[in-house]
């Protein structure tokens, strides 16, 4: 028999038997049927002792090219069982990257803050610094050098938390004032707001707090004049609450301003002409200022003859009140979710 004849034939019976393989395991006893110890292949070279001299080489090298032939077929067989595999497994896993993502919940800055950075980057862009001191004052920094002496009445106007006869909760941003200006020395010009939270000792109801927010502004400096500073506020009120505002500045009281002024802009509900909400006045009390006291630049030694400057300072609590018509002050502090979600 013609035993390239038989190798072909063999293999065609083995790619016929490839074709059925689905796994490795069957893959495997195909291979042991044409390939293994006992399959015809292997067993032919047992012949070859019967073989005439002269047809040896043929004969073994048929055989050895026909094994090399099974083996390659059945290792190519391996390999496209594991590409389909892979396939597969890819195809199983297969993430849909256009799904929805769940819907996480996030935080977004307290109405608070957002106004505070608002404010911040309006004089920021006027060339101010920004300044903060500590909530923990003493009572030197938050009265005396402000103009505000142990036994002054004005105190009356700012009822204090005492930590020790001198050391207190500061009632206002103002001894940031004193503290930046002792800080420059006396000599260069100070332009700086300071915002920070503040303590008073009163009961909180709708309009009063406790523990509210300030934001000081200070401008010291050899030609500084009152009509800079109501410049400065009316660019501050049109920022706030829109272009269309005007300001009023009424004579009024603060022992570490002279003049001093309290300032009014006209009510956005009714655009100045009087409604409930202005009490018919058509203007709303949002913040108090005046010419910095020359008592005050000389206790934080700024020499009065050289220098003059402007002070302002304004609750957040009620800017943001009056800007969102908010009702009750209490709602800046309790956190409920249902408030602070309205201004993300
Ligand atoms: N410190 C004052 C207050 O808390 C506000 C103010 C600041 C007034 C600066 C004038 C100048 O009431």
């Amino acid at each position: 028999m013609d035993v390239k004849k038989r190798i072909e034939a063999l293999e065609q019976e083995l790619r016929e038997a490839l074709e059925k393989v689905n796994n490795q395991t069957e893959l495997q006893d195909v291979k042991s049927q044409f390939i293994g110890k006992k399959a015809e292949i292997s067993t032919m070279m047992k012949h070859m002792k019967d073989l005439p001299n002269e047809e040896k080489p043929a004969f073994g090298q048929a055989v050895n090219k026909g094994k090399q032939k099974f083996h390659a077929l059945v290792e190519e067989k391996r390999e496209a069982l594991k590409a389909e595999a892979l396939k597969e497994k890819l195809e199983k896993e297969k993430i849909d990257v256009t799904l929805d993502a769940p819907d996480f919940s996030t935080g977004s800055t307290h109405i608070m803050n957002q106004i505070v950075e608002e404010i911040e980057d309006l004089f920021i862009g006027m060339g101010y610094a920004i300044k903060e001191g500590p909530e923990i004052e003493t009572d030197e920094m938050n009265f005396e050098k402000l103009n505000l002496p142990k036994d002054h009445p004005a105190r009356d106007m700012q009822d204090t938390f005492y930590i020790t006869e001198d050391t207190l909760l500061r009632t206002h941003t103002s001894p940031v004032q004193v503290r930046t200006m002792l800080e420059y020395g006396g000599k260069k010009p100070v332009k700086i707001i300071c915002p920070g939270k503040v303590y008073r000792r009163d009961d909180d109801d709708a309009t009063h707090s406790h523990q509210f927010m300030q934001i000081e502004g200070l401008v010291v400096d050899e030609k500084t004049t009152m009509s800079d500073l109501k410049g400065t506020l009316l660019t501050l009120s049109r920022a706030m609450f829109g272009e269309d505002r005007e300001i009023r500045l009424r004579p009024s009281y603060f022992p570490f301003t002279e003049p001093s002024v309290e300032v009014d802009v006209t009510c956005a509900a009714c655009k100045g002409k009087g409604c409930n909400i202005c009490k018919q006045t058509g203007y709303i009390e949002i913040l108090g200022a005046g010419m910095v006291n020359n008592k005050v630049l000389a206790s934080a030694g700024y020499d009065p003859e050289v220098y003059q400057g402007f002070a302002f300072g304004l609750g957040i609590e009620r800017i943001a009140m009056l800007k969102y018509g908010i009702e009750d002050i209490r709602h800046f502090y309790t956190n409920d979710l249902r408030f602070n979600k309205q201004f993300k």
